[in-house]
């Protein structure tokens, strides 16, 4: 089964990532990591540190001549921030001494780890806080998971994901969204990502997209920030992933899981989702066909799934993203040292993340659907669950 670690704070020399139980002889080079790092970069409403980031993971173990040997794939990526002559990271996330002068965060953000984070870990300076709760971390938890999304796509399951919603901006209903999402999701999912990446908002209508950076760019105005909704396609599963025999192997469980252990996820759904809620059964259930020798479904509202597991229709997933916690406008808030009200401050950030954050989560969800996979088809090697695959698919 593929597991994943990441280390390394937002502000310190870089990120570490190890991803364990990878079969061998997959092809990844770090250039096929590149890509997915890349696409996470991009995004109208990015803040200043995007700008100078050029986020490159360079692979230091468990992959020879282009191809996995099965043993634990380690990865660094630095942070250019940490090098920057001004900033005086150094200092600040010295590993050894504290200098003096040192200034301590005492002002938490509301809707960010800071003062949680600082009062369960016996904090008195927010900044060890902010240091690993930072979404800088998805950098490295893309590296990772872009292996497993190399070895789904090696069995033909392609992923892709597009912009739903922007604040007050999006489509009106699911109908809406399958006329123009489905038919690019024919030609696998990675046609419905690469659509997507032709708007710098990720989404897939260009009047949509206009209307959204402008939203954005009201809200930048007001000091304010903005989430928003998106939709992941994955194409290429087989029938039968996942299991509905016990609660933790349920496909749909384990998917929301990775999304909502993404940060600022604050709800997913599964097909229809909650809309299934407001419609009568007949207008929810997806009737079953049989076409050229197999079974099929006449819709795809249950998003691929029922009872746990990949029905061989695409994978329909959406999740919602809050508003960054970030703001030039400041929210009222206590100094944790004084105890007095006052507001927070400004640090460097986003106004909407939404358009790159689409990226983590295709990215998340690539490990869940890789083990899927395996504890169905698994081996040592590419070659040995090649011959599961085709066997069982014969
Ligand atoms: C790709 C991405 C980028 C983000 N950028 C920022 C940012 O620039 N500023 C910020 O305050 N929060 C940002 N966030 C959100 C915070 O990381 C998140 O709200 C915080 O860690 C608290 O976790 P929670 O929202 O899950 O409770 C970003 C999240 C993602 C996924």
């Amino acid at each position: 089964m593929i597991r994943y670690i990441t280390a390394g704070e937002s502000h310190g020399p870089g990120l570490t990532g190890i991803v364990e139980g990878v079969p061998a002889g997959l092809t990844i080079t770090e250039e096929d990591i590149a890509h997915h790092l890349v696409r996470r970069q991009q995004g109208y409403g990015r803040g200043g540190r995007m700008a100078f980031e050029k986020d490159f993971a360079t692979i230091n173990s468990g992959v020879r001549f282009s191809k996995t040997m099965g043993g634990p794939i380690a990865m660094h990526m630095p942070n250019r921030a940490f090098k920057k002559d001004d900033a005086g990271w150094p200092t600040v996330m010295n590993k050894k001494t504290e200098a003096e002068g040192i200034e301590k965060i005492t002002l938490p953000r509301p809707g960010h780890a800071d003062l949680v984070g600082a009062q369960k870990y016996n904090f008195d300076d927010i900044r060890p806080v902010i240091e690993r709760s930072s979404a800088r971390e998805t950098a490295m938890r893309v590296a990772c998971c872009s292996i497993a999304r190399q070895f789904l796509k090696h069995f033909g399951i392609e992923i892709g994901a597009h912009v739903l919603r922007i604040g007050s901006i999006g489509f009106d209903n699911w109908e809406q969204v399958r006329a123009i999402a489905d038919p690019l999701a024919e030609n696998g999912a990675e046609a419905v990502y690469k659509a997507a990446d032709e708007s710098d908002v990720r989404c897939l209508d260009e009047d949509l997209s206009a209307q959204m950076r402008e939203e954005i760019k009201v809200r930048r105005k007001q000091g304010s920030s903005l989430g928003g909704i998106y939709e992941i396609l994955v194409t290429g599963l087989p029938a039968g992933l996942g299991s509905y025999v016990h609660w933790d192997r349920k496909l749909d469980g384990q998917l929301a899981q990775a999304i909502m252990g993404t940060q600022a996820m604050k709800g997913v759904e599964v097909g229809l989702g909650f809309e299934s809620g407001h419609r009568p059964g007949h207008e929810v259930h997806d009737e079953i066909t049989h076409e050229e020798g197999s079974f099929k479904r006449r819709t795809n509202r249950m998003g691929g799934i029922e009872g746990g597991m990949t029905t061989g229709m695409p994978l329909i997933i959406r999740g919602v993203m809050k508003p960054i916690p970030t703001m030039l406008n400041p929210l009222s808030t206590v100094d944790m040292k004084t105890k007095q009200e006052t507001e927070t401050r400004y640090e460097r950030s986003d106004v909407c993340a939404l358009p790159r954050a689409v990226v983590v989560a295709e990215s998340v969800i690539a490990p869940v659907l890789a083990n899927a996979f395996l504890e169905k088809f698994g081996g040592d090697s590419i070659s040995d669950i090649e011959a599961n695959f085709k066997k069982a698919t014969q």
